[in-house]
């Protein structure tokens, strides 16, 4: 069965929409004043920044996204085969929903329709990836929400007769503190009836040097992902940060199991920001805080489950065990 066009098959709710413009002036304002310096993560992803994160997906180093992919295709059969025929895929950060199309084809492979519910920041991205899917898909149905996680989860109509499949993928758990992480993994259980299962990727810990090459490309294009934050407060705040006078590094905190990445000033130097009113200075070799990425142990995985009231159902590797993509189920009590 063929369902009707591309726009019958899709709606985007928009949640909040103010809060991103507002949060952006007040969190580059806090980031930039305070005694070690650091911007938020959320801020990389404008329109360019998600284009060069695209680009990183492919880089030979960036060993994430491609052993994912692998273990995905390995056991997205298996995964779709646990689920009813009125299951609802939801994504947390779906961006280009790349990775998504394996599970939405393995769905298809079993069944004649397929609901897929994507979440992301952005608008724009959801609208061109939900298009996409759909002339890719005749029989597949998406209603996007474009929102952050939690507003978006609180958004989702759970209903009994219906299993959730949600997945987070591309370890971007990662990026998050682990305490957020926490609370995070508490509200989505809570919602989460007993047949809905939460699918998430998760990087794991390893050598030093696979993880800093992964993160220090020799193409510089992580560099310029991680440059572009300057660019995007240059544009909508009007400040005057000159990318030549800034560097990239990235290195692995082994104590803490976490990527670190930082802006680097080569100079002493001051930069304005017309809408904050804000001079801020830097000195030579000063540096701004943009990203972590935590690498997990399975022992991390595991307690991390057990702090939040669920369990691992299933768990899954890629051959040089680099990558983990986990199932987890409600833990009954
Ligand atoms: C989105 N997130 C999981 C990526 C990561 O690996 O932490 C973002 C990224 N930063 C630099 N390279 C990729």
């Amino acid at each position: 069965m063929t369902l009707s066009g591309v726009e019958e098959r899709f709606s985007l709710v928009t949640i909040d929409k103010e809060i991103f413009i507002n949060n952006f002036s007040e969190d580059v304002k806090t980031g930039l004043t305070s005694e070690s310096k650091y911007l938020p993560f959320v801020y990389f992803y404008d329109h360019i920044g998600s284009q060069l994160f695209e680009q990183i997906c492919e880089l030979p180093e960036y060993y994430l996204t491609r052993t994912e992919t692998k273990i995905l295709e390995a056991n997205a059969d298996k995964i779709a085969s646990q689920f009813s025929e009125k299951t609802v895929l939801v994504e947390l950060g779906s961006g280009s929903s790349t990775k998504t199309r394996i599970l939405i084809e393995a769905f298809l492979e079993r069944q004649s329709l397929a609901h897929y519910t994507p979440i992301d920041v952005s608008h724009q991205m959801l609208e061109e990836s939900s298009y996409s899917l759909l002339e890719a898909y005749p029989d597949l149905e998406i209603n996007a929400i474009a929102a952050r996680y939690n507003e978006g989860i609180d958004h989702l109509d759970i209903k009994t007769d219906q299993q959730n499949l949600i997945t987070w993928l591309g370890s971007s758990i990662g990026n998050f503190d682990r305490s957020e992480v926490a609370t995070l993994l508490r509200h989505i259980q809570k919602i989460m009836l007993p047949n809905d299962r939460f699918l998430v990727g998760i990087d794991l810990q390893k050598d030093k040097t696979i993880v800093e090459n992964a993160y220090n490309d020799t193409q510089g294009i992580t560099a310029e992902f991680n440059l572009n934050l300057l660019t995007h407060v240059n544009r909508e705040l009007g400040g005057n940060f000159d990318l030549e006078n800034f560097g990239h590094k990235a290195i692995y905190n082994e104590k803490i199991g976490r990527i670190e990445m930082y802006l680097i000033s080569h100079i002493d130097q001051k930069v304005f920001i017309r809408e904050l009113d804000l001079e801020v200075s830097f000195a030579a070799n000063e540096t701004i805080h943009t990203e972590h990425s935590f690498k997990y142990s399975l022992d991390d995985i595991d307690t991390l489950a057990e702090e939040t009231g669920l369990y691992v159902q299933e768990q899954w590797f890629d051959t040089e065990r680099l990558f983990s993509l986990n199932l987890f189920a409600p833990a009954v009590d």
